[in-house]
């Protein structure tokens, strides 16, 4: 039998899943996991690099968990785990520091703007973040990452480590690649459609999580930003129209329908009938979700057992190369 290749992503539990990381990501991972040998994990580590309240953190790392698995992610047929319990990652992430270069995590775009809107807490983690993230993606070796947009420079400085360090000592690495989704890969703040929806950013009534109340889901798409054009119609133009053209992205993706079904469908009704349903199509779509998470969450016993288990079985990938890795670099044997 041909080996099956090998995938890995992880989300930081540093604010509720959205509507952006479900139609980005969680909805495409599930079909990966026949054809790929899968890692996921809640990136707990990345996620202190912003200061976090402790019991938020730990509810929403295990809740993650809980939407991972409802959305699909059978722990199965894929390994998902929590990034803390595994930890090779800090242990790699150190050595990689040591072949990173202060330039190169300097022009970090996400180290750029996380340190404008942390001003007072740009610590050395938010600096050294890209070294970890390389250490969580090359302690088990995969083909490919699968990451938003404004990932792919980390996984570039990645594929720089990787050059540097097997140009010293051999091949110790595999190569990895980035992969982008193509469609919905990027929902938009529906307050602000030239900033992604952010899970992170508090108080933004732009986002719609996962968890979300129908009622509130319908209220943010009801005043959801249009576009102050005067022609008022459901016309998919994402440069002069960027606030209809995300509903039209989520609304798609809802429904499976095209952008010109959507426009047929929509013509001559202008944005007060199409805001509101794009606002159901989501609170359908989600639905499911919200119910499977809400019966897991309240098996305490069963997300245990996952989480556990799932850290056992990277652990063991993971120890694999980072041996490899000590030796390579001349720490005396144990
Ligand atoms: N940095 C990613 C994010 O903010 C999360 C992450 C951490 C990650 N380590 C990773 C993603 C490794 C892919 C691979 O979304």
């Amino acid at each position: 039998m041909e080996e099956k290749k090998t995938m890995l992503s992880g989300i930081k539990p540093s604010g509720d899943l959205t509507l952006g990381s479900y139609l980005g990501p969680l909805h495409h991972w599930p079909k990966m996991i026949e054809e790929y040998d899968c890692y996921f994990f809640m990136a707990d580590l990345h996620a202190i690099t912003v200061r976090q309240d402790p019991a938020a953190l730990r509810r929403r790392t295990i809740e993650q968990l809980a939407q991972y698995i409802a959305c699909g992610l059978d722990p199965e047929k894929c390994t998902l785990f929590i990034q803390s319990h595994v930890h090779q990652h800090a242990e790699l992430g150190w050595v990689l520091n040591c072949y990173a270069m202060f330039g190169e995590l300097s022009r970090m775009t996400q180290f750029k703007d996380k340190s404008a809107k942390n001003a007072d807490n740009i610590n050395g983690g938010l600096f050294t973040y890209p070294s970890l993230m390389a250490a969580d993606i090359l302690l088990y070796q995969p083909d490919l990452v699968p990451v938003g947009d404004d990932q792919k420079q980390h996984v570039e400085l990645t594929r720089n480590i990787v050059q540097r360090f097997n140009g010293v000592y051999g091949d110790v690495f595999k190569m990895p690649e980035s992969y982008i989704p193509k469609v919905g890969a990027r929902i938009m703040s529906l307050t602000d459609p030239a900033a992604k929806m952010s899970k992170s950013d508090n108080g933004d009534t732009g986002r719609v999580t996962l968890m979300d109340d129908p009622n509130v889901i319908m209220k943010q798409f009801k005043r959801a930003i249009t576009d102050s054009d005067t022609e008022r119609c459901v016309r998919y133009d994402p440069e002069n129209k960027p606030g209809v053209a995300n509903l039209m992205t989520i609304y798609a993706a809802a429904t499976g329908r095209s952008f010109a079904e959507i426009e047929q469908e929509f013509d001559g009704l202008g944005y007060g009938k199409f805001k509101p349903a794009v606002g159901e199509a989501v609170v359908e779509m989600i639905r499911p979700i919200q119910e499977e998470t809400r019966r897991i969450l309240a098996d305490k016993a069963y997300l245990e057992s996952v989480y556990r288990a799932g850290a056992e079985k990277a652990s063991y990938a993971a120890e694999k190369t980072l041996r490899k890795v000590y030796k390579k670099i001349g720490f005396a044997a144990r």
